[in-house]
């Protein structure tokens, strides 16, 4: 066992670590340990996402419970999985905030424990930082800044410039709905279970993308922000307007088919209008739950033919997952040194700019 931390930050300064992350801040209990940074040793997940297909979304206390549940035999697993011994364990990551407080507090005190176990220091992570990090997971070559990020999930759909992993600007927000949220609720009013993502493209596959004509959120405004509520608002109307009930099942194919395109293309749109401004950036990525959707990444390879364009290695790393959060605690501590070890509490809402800055 190790005896303090003159031994981590020899370790760090040699830039080799292996870590132990684990992320909990939404609905799945997940762990992982990477080594260097991007080379996943180990992962695993528990997702409670079945026990919320019928409700439309995550009931916080009913995630907490499972994942209160589920935290011991992963970190278990995981173990097993590792057949090394734990003092060979660098640092321990975890997301930090924001996300569902019960949620956050699961994974922090399960890793406050293990830090304190094992005498091992800890890196409270940005959920968000986790993502902006997937495209260095098992990737080869490494991707090179600086980069244009599109990050959309559940949670939050923003707009990032960055010349490393803590420095750049946030260029444009979602204004009200993100637009993973913005799938879920369509879902729901479609009657398509959560997550809604998946199932819209399930149900829109092979549907008529123009069939309804949904709006171009804030198409004629020079900023780079998004609004997803006015499609949200259209399809209700459309819903509503149908002629009977049972067009729903007639229509559904191209209703979700339609829908898919119109957040979509509002992201696509958004991600040209940012890549015109920043013609210097080496590559663009898109990550989070929404990157997994393979109509967004068709609009946005054929709308900025020319540019790198780079999602997560593996759709299990577009969503939420822990290996995000050790790869983000490597770049954090090789760009921080021994400030990413500093003390954290729990943040249900944590603004990502206060980790990456100009
Ligand atoms: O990143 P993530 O796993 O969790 C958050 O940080 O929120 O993202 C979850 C979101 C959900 O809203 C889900 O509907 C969406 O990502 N999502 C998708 C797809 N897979 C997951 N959206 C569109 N298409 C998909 N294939
Ligand atoms: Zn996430």
């Amino acid at each position: 066992m190790r005896s303090d931390r003159t031994d981590v930050n020899v370790r760090y300064n040699a830039v080799y670590m292996m870590i132990l992350a684990l992320e909990t801040s939404c609905d799945e209990t997940a762990a992982a340990i990477v080594e260097d940074g991007c080379r996943v040793v180990t992962s695993r997940i528990a997702s409670s996402q079945d026990t919320f297909h019928e409700s439309g979304g995550v009931i916080p206390e009913e995630a907490a419970r499972k994942q209160v549940e589920c935290i011991v035999p992963i970190v278990r697993t995981l173990l097993r999985d590792y057949a090394m011994p734990y003092s060979s364990i660098d640092a321990i990551a975890v997301t930090k905030g924001p996300g569902l407080s019960g949620s956050l507090l699961v994974g922090t005190t399960a890793a406050r424990v293990l830090s304190s176990l094992w005498k091992c220091p800890i890196v409270g992570v940005h959920h968000t930082l986790g993502h902006l990090s997937s495209p260095w997971i098992e990737c080869s070559p490494e991707p090179q800044f600086p980069v244009l990020t599109l990050s959309v999930s559940g949670g939050h759909s923003d707009l990032w410039y960055r010349t490393s992993h803590t420095k750049g600007k946030l260029l444009g927000s979602t204004r009200d709905d993100a637009a993973g949220e913005a799938f879920d609720k369509g879902a729901a009013m479609l009657s398509l279970p959560y997550p809604g993502g998946p199932s819209i493209q399930r149900a829109g596959a092979g549907g008529n993308r123009t069939a309804f004509p949904f709006p171009k959120p804030l198409h004629h405004e020079e900023g780079l922000d998004f609004s997803f509520s006015g499609l949200k608002t259209a399809l209700k109307y459309t819903l509503r307007d149908l002629p009977t009930e049972s067009s729903l099942a007639a229509l559904v194919q191209d209703l979700a088919a339609s829908y898919e395109h119109a957040v979509c293309r509002h992201l696509v749109e958004k991600l040209e209008k940012a890549v015109e401004l920043f013609p210097t950036v080496k590559e663009v990525h898109i990550v989070g739950g929404v990157s997994a959707n393979s109509h967004l990444r068709s609009l946005a390879e054929d709308s900025l033919k020319g540019y790198a364009i780079r999602y997560p290695q593996k759709i299990s790393y577009c969503t939420d997952n822990a290996a995000m959060i050790g790869c983000a605690a490597h770049f954090l501590i090789q760009e921080l040194g021994d400030a990413a070890f500093t003390p954290f509490t729990t943040e249900v809402s944590l603004p990502l700019s206060d980790v990456i800055q100009s």
